[in-house]
């Protein structure tokens, strides 16, 4: 199964969730089962690493993180299984691409998993991550506490689904 994480730019919010995810998965026993990516809709920054804030906060906290910049493109369509929206806008433009597949993947907004804002019908800007690029480090820090909350509570779903509950 391939998850696929999108924000617009791939160097602040999609790295930090593909990171965070690929370690939540791995301590549930699915890291061989689940592969994590990212990408971006823009193509400003193709090719670049992950924003120097963003992988200051991951190495703050443990996650690890080799990251190059890529933009998605409609014919990965057919290969991802979940596509995770870091906002309405990633969610907008993904919904226009998804569209174009023969078997379109999943779409979500990634705080769709956070339990506590699983009642909000997407897309909604109350699950937006916002984009931290214009922000200081405690935005950053503010990103990854929003997207360990949903990676916590997309794990969980994904352990149901896959019959690993105990
Ligand atoms: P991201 O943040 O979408 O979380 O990677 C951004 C990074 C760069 C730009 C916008 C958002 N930019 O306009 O270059």
């Amino acid at each position: 199964m391939l998850i696929t994480v999108v924000c617009l730019g791939n160097i602040c919010r999609s790295p930090i969730g593909e990171a965070v995810l690929t370690a939540r998965l791995e301590q549930a026993g699915l890291g061989g089962v689940v592969r994590v990516d990212s990408a971006g809709t823009g193509d400003w920054h193709v090719g670049e690493s992950a924003d120097v804030r963003s992988q200051r906060v991951l190495a703050e906290n443990g996650y690890e993180l080799e990251h190059v910049v890529r933009q998605i493109a409609h014919h990965w369509m057919d290969e991802i299984d979940l596509l995770l929206a870091m906002d309405d806008q990633n969610y907008a433009n993904l919904q226009a691409l998804a569209a174009q597949a023969a078997s379109p993947p999943r779409l979500h907004m990634f705080r769709h998993f956070d339990p506590t804002l699983a009642h909000i019908e997407e897309p909604d800007d109350r699950l937006n991550v916002p984009d931290p690029y214009f922000s200081d480090l405690d935005a950053f820090r503010d990103v990854l506490g929003m997207i360990e909350r949903a990676s916590d509570g997309l794990v969980a779903k994904l352990r149901a689904e896959l019959n690993l509950e105990r």
